[in-house]
């Protein structure tokens, strides 16, 4: 049998195969609520521009009503048959109204009506994940007001470089998540226009209000170019470009959970929530969820490439090809919403091991700036010298296996017989820390204002 939606000019019905490569009602029906909110703002526009009654539009809403209800209560009967949502919802309509139903499609096409449906998914999907983020960020900073001043080593090539404090790294991290939500909110501006109308590719005969249905939907305007407005789907290509940055910020903090929560490293603690046991060995607990957040990264960049690869070289207008852009987006958001899930509740839980972090941040001659920068401030010794000399110290200590600290006065002095006593000052992790007082620097009394601030910042929100 052929199409009934489409069929006219059909007299056989689609291969087995056929069906199932252009079918996208298995992963599209996700769309149904913002399918039958962009048909219900359709057919009231059009009865206000009077091109359909008010008595089918009236029912014609009624029956969308209806279908929203039966899918939501799991009685709708999806087909494949029907191809993809919006004729699903069309032919359910056309069952309970009859021939009345058909003329919902006035004036639009699906490929309209898919660009509209599937901006306000990505639409509603990134207010959620906006939403989710301050939630991520307010854990954060929770954290870091509470360990403002707890010392741990700060790296650089995974080596020890100076200490900081652990809230100071938790603001890293709270200022990285703002970013990705400025991504958001401003991919979310860029694609708040309504395409509802542009028809099949070129507009439409019919005297429309495009004006009317994009306000009822929420855009702030109609697109200005029906053949752009088929055609595109940067805005998909935006949501999961922002998404790309923010699963990698995360997968950075998860890939430290990983190894912080090492018995090598024992920085911190994750909790029995969120790691897992071996079936083998009694003694493990795995940092399962931190690894996938690092994994999941990869699948949501790949969305994006996915994205990008089937759009390049596209023709303009509608091609088919655009029907695969839901899936990877599907997936990815809400992988990364999992994700912001899954971190906002290991950060909550995390319990830093206050002991290990201070011997650390003490471990790697963590203070040796900290020795070249009294030089030059005590001795007034040109930076460059100062370094050479505390590089000299350090060789010394690193020779005898020992902490810089714990070179004498007299062994400090052989290499530059004008140190003395007060340098010892400024080798603890406590002192160094909390002499970096420069705006942005890890001192405690930095690290708790920006904290703090950040907190009444979210909580405000
Ligand atoms: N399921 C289709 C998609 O996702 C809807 C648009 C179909 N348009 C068309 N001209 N065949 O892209």
């Amino acid at each position: 049998m052929s199409n009934k939606m489409w069929g006219g000019r059909f007299s056989e019905g689609p291969d087995a195969i056929m069906e199932e490569i252009n079918a996208s009602i298995d992963f599209d029906k996700i769309l149904y609520a913002q399918d039958i909110a962009g048909s219900k703002a359709h057919v009231r526009m059009l009865a206000q521009q009077d091109i359909v009654s008010a008595d089918d539009a009236k029912a014609i809403e009624q029956g969308l009503d209806t279908i929203a209800g039966e899918i939501e209560a799991g009685t709708f009967t999806f087909s494949r048959a029907l191809e993809d949502i919006h004729m699903n919802v069309e032919s359910r309509l056309a069952e309970l109204l009859g021939p009345s139903a058909g003329r919902l499609h006035t004036a639009r096409s699906r490929n309209d009506q898919v660009a509209t449906d599937f901006r306000l998914w990505v639409r509603e999907t990134l207010d959620g994940l906006d939403d989710q983020l301050g939630g991520l960020q307010h854990a954060f900073a929770f954290k870091a007001v509470e360990f403002s001043s707890a010392v741990m080593p700060g790296f650089t090539h995974l080596q020890s470089a100076q200490p900081v404090t652990f809230g100071h790294h938790m603001l890293a991290y709270v200022e990285m998540l703002s970013r990705d939500r400025g991504r958001i909110q401003d991919a979310r501006k860029r694609m708040n226009e309504s395409p509802l109308g542009a028809a099949a590719l070129a507009g439409t005969s019919f005297p429309i209000d495009r004006h009317m249905t994009a306000e009822s939907l929420g855009f702030d305007r109609p697109t200005a170019n029906s053949l752009d407005s088929v055609s595109d789907r940067d805005f998909a290509l935006e949501a999961l470009s922002a998404a790309s940055i923010c699963a990698v910020h995360l997968s950075r903090f998860a890939e430290e959970l990983v190894i912080w929560s090492s018995a090598q490293f024992r920085f911190v603690k994750l909790s029995d929530k969120f790691s897992t046991g071996s079936s083998i060995m009694p003694q493990k607990r795995n940092p399962d969820a931190a690894e996938l957040v690092r994994a999941k990264a990869g699948r949501i960049i790949g969305a994006m490439n996915a994205l990008l690869i089937v759009m390049k070289g596209l023709p303009l207008t509608y091609s088919k090809d655009m029907q695969e852009d839901k899936e990877q987006t599907f997936d990815a958001l809400q992988n990364l919403s999992l994700c912001v899930a899954a971190m906002t509740g290991m950060v909550g839980d995390l319990e830093p091991n206050l002991k290990e972090l201070k011997k650390a941040a003490g471990s790697g001659y963590s203070t040796a700036t900290d020795l070249a920068d009294w030089l030059v401030r005590s001795l007034d010794m040109p930076f460059r010298n100062a370094h050479h000399v505390t590089g000299t110290l350090v060789g010394m200590a690193s020779d005898r296996n020992i902490e810089l600290h714990r070179l004498s006065l007299e062994d400090m002095q052989s290499v530059e017989p004008k140190i003395t006593e007060d340098v010892f000052s400024v080798l603890s992790v406590d002192k160094s820390v909390r002499s970096r007082t420069s705006y942005g620097g890890t001192s405690p009394v930095n690290v708790k204002k920006q904290a703090r601030s950040w907190l009444k910042t979210l909580e405000k929100e």
